[in-house]
């Protein structure tokens, strides 16, 4: 923070220039440029949250912030996995794009999310705000860590560089009682590390001290920033509530919904901190929240995983469940509290944003529409439509879903391992790709939940102007879609590993360091 005024301490008359202008623009920006906190959660879905009707999650922050704020009906994030949803989220642009495909990236990939795409950092940071990352990055960690958060806009990073099962399970116990993984952590490779900007300060992380050290970073980045005038940009990307599920000593076994809900609670602590934060400063109306989710849960992991509420399936799926998300939008006087019902995206945050602090967007293709008719004005969303990409994108079979206003049409189906263990076995590994044609057509306003397909002989007249069009909006964005060379089809180099000691040996177990 304040780095300019640090380095033009100590220069020359150039910079001191410099100084002045930014000092200048910096005064007249100040009445005008908010602040934004993106709060993401992991593998949350959309009826997890108390205010989406779970009758046991203890969520009193987030709910509060939908009491106050804007709650969203039908929004959606860009992939039912975190990787390419992450990259979704920062760019505004489908993760068919930057190449954030098949499934995600692993502690040893070779790529990583593009140095040229433009994150919402990057939009942000000439404008002079300061920019922060807390929680899980997973957008690469690269040769010579080239992917990390301050290589894409952020100033400063607090947080683990992918999930915290792609690393041995015993490094993920907590305490007390320590929780077991129940289920399979990735083996054979290196402790998860805890980073500091590009620093590895913590190999293997200790679960249960996390996220007080996330909220702690959290606060004091708002309290700096604030004290300096300085508008800024939070994305705290939340571990929580990604399998295994842990939660430091404060809230382990505190819920009523067991290691998941102690993991939910801690999670909406943290939002109760950020918040709390922006209000202690006197902030709190010149800050624009948004609060939504990566991706579906993991049902496979039964009640240790989340849970999608009404809607079909969860992740890795592209039925509903798969990638719609509770999302909340609050800001106090220029946000009416209320419910809404118009479509919207992760996609959408960044030409928002962009519209919000009066910036150019970036000259690239985006897939995002600015949502300030619904936030602001109470007036019909840009967005008519949402496609649905699988895990695994190809151009061969393009979309497996499309969204239109209230219909949705599959043209393929297809479960996920993620998905496995419900009662519906659509969501299972063993449901194989299926090609539908005509497609599977379902009113998602009175049929949210999947059940009833439309089209039948005896329908096929009636809806076919609906098939028609929906045909029609997929061949037009297919045309507009270029598939960007896949990062994570680069492959894998087991040195890549994040290590603290890169000298030791043995590899992977060597790298563990104590805490600093
Ligand atoms: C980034 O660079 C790659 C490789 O040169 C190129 O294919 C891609 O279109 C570029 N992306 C953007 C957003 O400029
Ligand atoms: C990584 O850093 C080393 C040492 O500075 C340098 O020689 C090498 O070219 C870098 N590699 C890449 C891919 O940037
Ligand atoms: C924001 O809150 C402060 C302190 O409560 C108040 O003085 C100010 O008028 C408010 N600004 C707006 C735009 O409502
Ligand atoms: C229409 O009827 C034929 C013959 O029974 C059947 O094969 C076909 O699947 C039906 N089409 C639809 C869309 O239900």
């Amino acid at each position: 923070m304040n780095r300019y005024y640090r380095k033009c301490r100590n220069s020359n008359m150039h910079c001191v220039i410099v100084c002045l202008l930014v000092i200048v623009g910096r005064a007249l920006c100040l009445t005008t440029r908010p602040n934004i906190i993106l709060i993401f959660a992991d593998d949350l879905g959309y009826g997890d949250l108390a205010c989406y009707g779970h009758p046991t999650s203890g969520t009193p922050n987030l709910d509060k912030l939908a009491a106050h704020g804007l709650r969203f009906t039908d929004f959606y994030s860009a992939s039912p996995v975190c990787t390419p949803s992450r990259g979704a989220l920062l760019t505004g642009r489908y993760q068919t794009r930057s190449g954030l495909y098949p499934g995600v990236l692993y502690p040893g990939s070779k790529g990583g999310l593009p140095l040229n795409e433009t994150t919402i950092a990057e939009i942000l940071k000439p404008l002079g705000y300061a920019t922060a990352m807390v929680g899980k990055w997973h957008l690469g960690f690269g040769v010579n860590r080239t992917f990390l958060p301050v290589h894409q806009g952020f100033d400063t990073f607090l947080g683990v560089p992918y999930s915290h099962d792609q690393g041995p399970c015993q490094s993920l116990t907590c305490f007390p009682p320590d929780i077991k993984c129940y289920g399979m952590c990735d083996q054979g490779v290196v402790p998860l590390p805890l980073l500091l900007d590009d620093k590895i300060i913590q190999q293997p992380v200790y679960f249960p001290e996390l996220v007080p050290q996330y909220n702690k970073f959290a606060s004091d980045f708002i309290t700096l920033s604030a004290k300096h005038d300085q508008p800024f940009f939070l994305y705290y990307a939340s571990d929580h509530t990604h399998y295994p599920q842990f939660a430091s000593i404060k809230t382990t076994g505190k819920s009523l919904r067991g290691p998941f809900g102690d993991a939910l609670m801690e999670f909406d602590n943290s939002v109760g901190i950020i918040m709390k934060t922006l209000k202690d400063n006197n902030i709190l109306n010149n800050t624009f929240v948004f609060f939504t989710s990566d991706n579906g849960p993991e049902l496979m992991r039964m009640s240790r995983g989340g849970n999608a509420g009404l809607l079909k399936c969860g992740k890795g799926t592209t039925y509903e469940g798969g990638i719609r998300e509770p999302a909340i939008a609050y800001w106090p006087g220029k946000i009416q509290p209320g419910v809404t019902h118009e479509l919207a995206s992760t996609l959408d945050l960044l030409p928002t944003i962009a519209t919000l602090v009066k910036t150019k967007l970036p000259k690239v293709q985006l897939d995002g529409y600015d949502m300030g008719d619904i936030l602001f004005r109470q007036s019909m969303g840009k967005r008519k439509t949402m496609f649905y990409y699988p895990v695994d994108p190809s151009e061969k079979l393009s979309v497996f879903a499309v969204r239109y206003g209230k219909y949705k049409a599959h043209y393929f189906t297809r479960g996920a391992s993620h998905s496995d263990t419900t009662p519906d076995h659509d969501c299972h590994l063993s449901a194989f790709l299926k090609a539908h044609d005509p497609p599977l057509l379902f009113d998602l306003e009175s049929d949210p939940s999947e059940n009833y397909n439309l089209v039948n002989n005896a329908s096929m007249a009636e809806l076919k102007p609906v098939l028609d069009m929906i045909q029609q909006v997929k061949v037009e964005f297919e045309k507009s879609m270029v598939f960007g060379e896949s990062q994570i089809g680069k492959g894998i180099d087991p040195e890549l590993e994040p290590c603290c000691d890169p000298a030791c040996t043995p590899k992977p177990t060597c790298c563990q360091c104590s805490p600093l």
